[in-house]
Formats: C-alpha cells, sequence, structure tokens
C-alpha cells in the first residue's frame, strides 16, 4: 500500500478528509476509528469465557449489555414499527455532535410462524394484509439516538428522523435503462450486512433476496421459486432484487445502485482511493460464488464505475465491462444485462469460486482488505477463515496478494465467521455464524456451542489470539456490529433467537424477556468497563 493510498484511507476512517463536507444537519461525517495510532494491549481487561448453551444473552464480567430496541416496537408517531430480525448497524454524527447520531439498521427476513404468532409455514398461505405487514418489517430503519449521561444510547422516540425503509418503499433504479420494464423497484429485503459511503449515507445489501420473488437467469428461465412466497399477492420481478441499496441518512431517501452489480450482496465495503474516487468491495455470500470490488467513476458517487471481479489465483482484478470482454459482449445484450446476472457474467470471465464471502473490512494496520469466507460445507470447509486480500498498489489497482490471514476451528475457537469489524484501536471484532441447524447439533461445530462475539487483538503480546467475550441466544447470531462515530461505544444485532422452533407451542426461546414470550430480535448496545478499557484511549 502507498503512503499516498494509506493517508487517503486513514482520512477516510478520521472524516479529516472530508470536514468540508455536510449534509444538512450532518456534522463531520464519518466514524472516529482512527488506528493511525493504536493500543498496544498488554493484558485483557477480562477473562476470556468458554462456549456456553443457553438461551441468554452471557457475556465476560464487566462486559453488559442495554437493549436500544426490540422488533415490533414503535418507533415514531406514523406507529412505524422497528423490523424483523436486524442485523447491520452503522452511525452518523447528527449536526456534528458525537452524543447524538442517526443510526441505521438492517431488517433482513422473517420466519411467518413466529412473526404471526401461529403456526404458518415459510411457503403457506397468508392473507395479502399479512404478507404487506412482512413487507414492511424487513429493508431497515433510520433512528435518532441520543447518549444519556450515563453512557447508554437511547433511540429518541419522537424524533422526526426515525423512519423505515421497507419492502413496500419506492426506490429508484440507478440503471442505463429500465430492469424488467421498469425504472422504480417496489421495496428492499434480504438486508444483510452494508456499508457507510464517505459523504456519510448508508448501503444497505439485499442479500437473500431470491426468498421472495422468482429468481431466473438471464435467458428467463426459472432457477428458484421463492421459499417465502410473496408471490401468492405480489408479483414484482425478482430482478429487481439483489442490489446495492444507497439511503439518505436524514431524509431515508433511496436508491439502488446497479452499478455494483445484482448478487447476494453481503456488504459493501468503502475505502477512498488516492484520486478520492470510492472503491467498494462485495462479496457474493454463497458457496462458489465470489469477491468483487467497484470503483467509481466520479468522487462523491456510487452511481456509476466500473465492477470488477477477483482472479484470487492469479491476483488480478478482472473487468466486468461488456465493452472491454469479448465474452460478454457474446453472452450478454447490455451491460445492464451483465450487472443483472452478475454470477453468469463472473464466471464467463474466469472469476475464482470462494467458501462464501461474507463481510469485509479494511486493516487499518496495514491497509490489506479482510474478508470472512464463512464456510463451504459441500466442500469440507466447516469452520471458514478470513481471507487477506492486499492490494498491490492502490485499492483501484488491478494486482493483488491473497493468503489465509486467520482459519476458523477449535485451535481459534470459532467457526463461521461472519460479520468483523476493528474498532479504534485498532483491534479486531468477530461474530460466529454456525446455522440452526449446524449449531449443538452436527459434529464439527459440538466444540462451540451457541454462536458467540470474540476479540482479537492486532498488535502488541497478544496479536492475533482470540477471546470469546460473549455468547448468543439459542439459535442467535451476533450480526452488524458498529461503533459509535467517536468510536467509544459498540452498537451489535442479536438476530433470529429461536429460529427453529417448530411450532408456537414450542418456542426454542423466549429471550430477551423471558418467561412464555416470543423471542424478539434486538438491538443491543455492549458497556462496561470491558468496553471502557478496550476502546479507550
Ligand atoms: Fe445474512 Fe451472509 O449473512
Ligand atoms: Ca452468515
Ligand atoms: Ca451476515
Ligand atoms: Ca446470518
Amino acid at each position: 500500500m502507498s503512503d499516498l493510498t494509506r493517508r487517503g484511507f486513514v482520512q477516510f476512517l478520521t472524516g479529516a478528509g472530508v470536514l468540508a463536507l455536510k449534509v444538512g444537519a450532518i456534522g463531520s461525517l464519518l466514524p472516529m476509528s482512527s488506528c493511525s495510532t493504536y493500543k498496544n494491549l498488554k493484558k485483557l481487561p477480562f477473562i476470556p469465557m468458554s462456549p456456553i448453551q443457553s438461551d441468554e444473552l452471557e457475556s465476560v464480567d464487566g462486559l453488559n449489555f442495554h437493549i436500544m430496541a426490540r422488533w415490533d416496537d414503535i418507533i415514531n408517531s406514523n406507529g412505524e414499527r422497528y423490523g424483523f430480525n436486524n442485523d447491520f448497524t452503522s452511525s452518523v454524527p447528527f449536526e456534528g455532535k458525537m452524543d447524538e447520531s442517526i443510526l441505521w439498521v438492517n431488517h433482513e427476513y422473517l420466519y411467518p410462524n413466529m412473526f404471526h404468532n401461529r403456526d404458518v409455514s415459510y411457503a403457506g398461505k397468508r392473507s395479502r394484509s399479512e404478507i404487506i405487514k412482512e413487507m414492511k418489517a424487513l429493508g431497515g430503519s433510520l433512528l435518532k439516538i441520543k447518549k444519556s449521561k450515563d453512557g447508554l444510547w437511547n433511540i429518541e422516540k419522537d424524533s422526526k428522523y426515525n423512519r423505515r425503509v421497507d419492502g413496500q418503499s419506492a426506490i429508484p433504479l440507478v440503471a442505463e435503462r429500465k430492469i424488467s420494464g421498469h425504472s422504480i423497484a417496489i421495496g428492499t429485503h434480504g438486508n444483510c450486512a452494508g456499508g457507510l459511503t464517505p459523504w456519510g449515507s448508508f448501503l444497505t445489501c439485499e442479500e437473500g433476496y431470491m426468498l421472495h420473488f422468482t429468481e431466473r437467469n438471464s435467458k428467463g428461465e426459472v432457477i428458484q421459486k421463492p421459499p417465502f412466497n410473496w408471490e401468492q399477492h405480489f408479483k414484482h420481478p425478482g430482478e429487481h432484487y439483489g442490489w446495492v441499496v444507497e439511503v439518505e441518512a436524514l431524509t431515508g431517501k433511496a436508491k439502488k445502485l446497479t452499478a455494483l452489480g445484482r448478487f447476494s450482496h453481503e456488504c459493501a465495503t468503502c475505502v477512498l482511493d488516492k484520486d478520492g474516487k470510492t472503491v467498494v468491495y462485495s462479496g457474493d455470500d454463497k458457496e462458489g460464488e465470489h469477491i468483487y470490488k467497484f470503483i467509481s467513476e466520479k468522487k462523491g458517487s456510487l452511481d456509476k464505475g466500473e465492477l470488477f471481479v477477483a482472479d484470487i489465483v492469479n491476483g488480478k482484478w478482472i473487468s466486468m465491462d461488456i465493452n472491454k470482454q469479448p465474452k460478454l459482449k457474446e453472452a450478454f445484450k447490455d451491460q445492464t444485462e451483465v450487472l443483472t446476472f452478475c454470477r453468469e457474467a463472473s464466471k464467463l470471465v474466469g472469476a475464482t469460486p470462494c467458501d462464501r464471502p461474507e463481510d469485509i473490512v479494511i486493516n487499518p494496520h496495514n491497509g490489506d482488505v479482510l474478508v470472512t469466507l464463512t464456510n463451504n460445507k459441500p466442500k469440507g470447509n466447516f469452520h471458514g477463515s478470513i481471507l487477506k486480500i492486499s492490494e498491490k498498489d492502490s485499492y483501484s489497482g488491478m494486482n493483488f496478494s491473497a493468503s489465509d490471514f486467520m482459519v476458523g476451528g477449535v485451535t481459534n475457537k470459532f467457526a463461521c465467521p461472519d460479520n468483523i469489524e476493528f474498532d479504534r484501536n485498532g483491534n479486531l471484532w468477530l461474530c460466529s455464524d454456525m446455522s440452526g441447524s449446524d449449531m449443538n447439533r452436527k459434529t464439527p461445530y459440538l466444540p462451540f456451542k451457541n454462536n458467540g462475539l470474540f476479540f482479537i487483538p492486532l498488535s502488541g503480546d497478544l496479536a492475533g489470539t482470540v477471546h470469546q467475550v460473549a455468547s448468543a441466544p439459542t439459535d442467535a447470531e451476533f450480526t452488524g456490529i458498529s461503533f459509535s462515530p467517536d468510536g467509544l461505544s459498540m452498537f451489535c444485532s442479536v438476530q433470529h433467537p429461536g429460529e427453529k422452533s417448530k411450532s408456537m407451542k414450542s418456542l426454542r426461546s423466549h429471550w430477551p424477556d423471558g418467561g412464555n414470550s416470543l423471542p424478539r430480535s434486538s438491538l443491543v448496545q455492549f458497556y462496561g468497563p470491558v468496553i471502557d478499557q478496550l476502546l479507550g484511549s
């Protein structure tokens, strides 16, 4: 990584390079997760925990959690509700203040039985109003949050900035032509992870998009019928989903960025290149799919640019531009078709298949791009790994080297890495995502018990050691770790507790309310002496 590139990168993280950019009431836009100096951790400020199987959010002594929002909470005076299965979180300062923020939270998917509080299968018959209610529970929430004197963040319930972007919102498709006959898509869903642009808008990624509408290939042949079957009442084109959606923090104005391609986007991680263009890394979370990067055409916009896919064997980024690739010209009628059927196009140009790329972060120590590869069970990879991509010249360069950064398994204490995030002191936090059908059930996963949250120091004597700090409730995973704009507070989603409940009469989880209550995915803030010591200066 050249000095110039690294300087641009640090400026993006600190916001130093963009203080002049203001969007409405948002002041300086970016999280101050600068790691230009990082703390050399000599001793852990906690005693790590062992894996646990319980229906509680368990954590090490000194690490407490505060629930900020639960599924179905009313968030504004219009009666809109906090959606189901919260995932990615990200926040920007409000009016430049460090104790007030606009927080975005994804709502990924739902299971109809718990959602409607009656035994109904994924594909089961629901009324039109029930399907509309499901659509409105997915997408994302914008929340105005404020830190109290005791350091806890809460949603300002009456704020005009609290709003939903959901499965019924009309969202323009930013594309060279109409897609399946439309320039506006109805709704966003399957929103897994995401990103934050250098100008302070949120990126939310449509990952499990094929759950709801029929997926076709470029020839129009059906590849998959939607298991959750919203098509019993709505016939929206499947090609309208699987995109990265950009959402303005203050207004909720959204658009689908088709130039970044259509696939199961886990995340969209932005970094500024030396010339001020934005580079966005994104993985396609499916066995044998690929890692992509997008280079914006202009500063301050992701509407146009060039998409590349990784040839990891040869360390090269391959252009997905139809005018540069004769094989794409032969197979597709135009660039919009290439982008809409990215999975087909990437195979024609020789992309390297991966073991389910999930989250992507930029290592503040050296600028490396770290990609979690969660697992590939059909190939015998049960525990996953973290891949390191080192760009040769700059983020917009065409050559890189790749190697294992860390592998999952008993030695490193985690299996199936999913979301990862660096804190302001340059340490890595990792969430595991063993699926509910594997966790505590199948041999390779038994030692890990419930999904966990892990702390991994990357400098000093403890560099590279893995320590579990929290354990999720039954069937749940931690997702969407993020830090407040000053880097001093930590947010996290607790997603899908009790997901594997076969019947409403035999709920597997009652987290967080206990008793016989329905389990509710919730947004939490971790706080306490462990957070103060790890995130403090
Ligand atoms: Fe929604 Fe790839 O995890
Ligand atoms: Ca996952
Ligand atoms: Ca994920
Ligand atoms: Ca997941």
